[in-house]
């Protein structure tokens, strides 16, 4: 991700940041690696943890694992350090899984996601299902379809995995050729293949939302009804089948209508109201959602969402006396919260010049000899509005208030928070 690309990037962390953060979640930063323990919990059955995970010994002999993902360091940072609940905690970073790359898929990628602790309410999955949805919503990206279902629990899962697995085996030699030989080992993740043969056999399969123990069903039925309250556009996808093992009841994901459809999962999550105390911690319900960072910056390029421009600097200094009024005036407009750069090794004022038009400043702060000598500065309206000789100690306040009368410049502290 070069500088020319990352304005749409940091956009994007910065809206996720201040979604999430003005709902009351923290940021946590978890190790980029850890145990490889902490992430063979998250399903031994899985591709992500038995083909896809890069794990290997270290120098200390220690089997460790490079993250494929975070929900699982957050649940081994929770059942570490106990915190309070509920505890509501997001994060930003990198994951690796060793995948096929192609288009919206690496080997190294890059997820923002929330993790909430400590509480079965129904509700809670709402927010969560909401907070991602209001996410995308606040990034102008169109185009996002938001798929719900519940897996159901301890309870109702194992006679449903049953059920699924006896009509499955009926069908044994017409699934696809992967699913012949696995379906013992995770019949629910035959529901979600995309493969044709498996979808024609799994059309008519029991589906987990028909088959959910009371308390499942009223659990599904306050979340659909919530998100129906607050107007948030769902689908109920019975098909649903998330990738990871540790899931319970809610589960539910980002589908980028604008995206291939074998990588159109913009993000996901779930309730996993067991993984806390399968890592040996006390038994607390969670749910959460990561979203992939790569696909939604593909989503936002081809929903033609406008990323904002990169932030535009208000002064650029030209120093050909010397170079120290350039040290000096940059140090103080930046403390004063002004964006400034400058140009460096004494070039002629001509490069220069060149250098403060490129860089897109509102103004030039020009410091030849003769200014230098008579401490003053001449500001140059790089718009084409002329140019005008201040005194150096008037530099800060006339620049200010030359800003705050030119249109499209705003002066600073108008972009920050209320
Ligand atoms: P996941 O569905 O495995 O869930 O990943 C979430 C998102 O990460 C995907 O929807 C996708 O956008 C992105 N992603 C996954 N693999 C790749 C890849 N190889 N290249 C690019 N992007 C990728 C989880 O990771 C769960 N931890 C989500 C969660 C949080 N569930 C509960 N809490």
């Amino acid at each position: 991700m070069l500088p020319s690309e990352s304005g749409p990037w940091q956009e994007m962390l910065a809206t996720f940041a201040s979604t999430v953060g003005d709902a009351g979640y923290e940021l946590i930063v978890t190790p980029t690696f850890e145990d490889v323990s902490v992430f063979t919990r998250i399903g031994e059955s899985t591709d992500v943890v038995r083909k896809e995970m890069y794990d290997f010994v270290d120098k200390g002999g220690r089997h460790v694992a490079l993250r494929p993902e975070v929900t699982a360091s957050v649940a081994r940072a929770f059942i570490q350090h106990r915190p309070v609940t509920p505890w509501k905690a997001w994060y930003a970073g990198s994951n690796f899984r060793f995948e096929r790359p192609q288009a919206g898929r690496f080997r190294e990628f890059h997820q923002v996601g929330i993790e909430a602790f400590g509480t079965a309410d129904p509700d809670l999955d709402v927010e969560v299902v909401t907070l991602g949805w209001d996410f995308f919503a606040r990034l102008g990206i169109d185009g996002v379809d938001l798929l719900v279902n519940s897996l159901g629990d301890a309870t109702c899962r194992p006679a449903y995995r049953q059920k699924l697995l006896d009509y499955l085996l009926a069908r044994r030699g017409d699934l696809c050729e992967e699913h012949r030989g696995r379906v013992e080992e995770n019949p629910l993740r035959v529901l979600d293949c995309k493969r044709e043969a498996c979808r024609v056999q799994t059309a008519g399969a029991p589906l987990q939302v028909d088959n959910l123990c009371d308390e499942c069903a009223a659990h599904f039925e306050r979340v659909t009804a919530g998100l129906t309250a607050l107007s948030v556009p769902y689908r109920v996808e019975a098909h649903l089948v998330r990738g990871l093992d540790y899931y319970t009841r809610t589960t539910f994901e980002y589908a980028g209508t604008t995206l291939e459809a074998s990588q159109n999962a913009l993000g996901g999550g779930g309730r996993y109201d067991g993984l806390v105390q399968a890592m040996g911690g006390p038994p607390t319900p969670a749910v959460g959602f990561a979203i992939g960072v790569e696909r939604t910056l593909l989503a936002i390029g081809a929903s033609g969402a406008a990323p904002r421009s990169r932030a535009r600097l208000h002064a650029f200094v030209v120093d050909f006396a010397g170079g120290g009024a350039a040290r000096d005036i940059t140090r103080e407009l930046r403390q004063a919260g002004f964006k400034v750069d400058r140009a460096f090794d004494g070039r002629s004022p001509r490069a220069q010049f060149k250098a403060a038009d490129r860089s897109g400043a509102r103004f030039a702060l020009v410091v030849g000899p003769d200014e230098a000598e008579a401490s003053q500065v001449a500001v140059k309206d790089l718009s084409g509005g002329g140019q005008r000789l201040v005194g150096r100690a008037e530099l800060l306040e006339t620049l200010r208030s030359m800003l705050d009368a030119s249109p499209g410049a705003s002066p600073p502290g108008y972009n920050r928070a209320p």
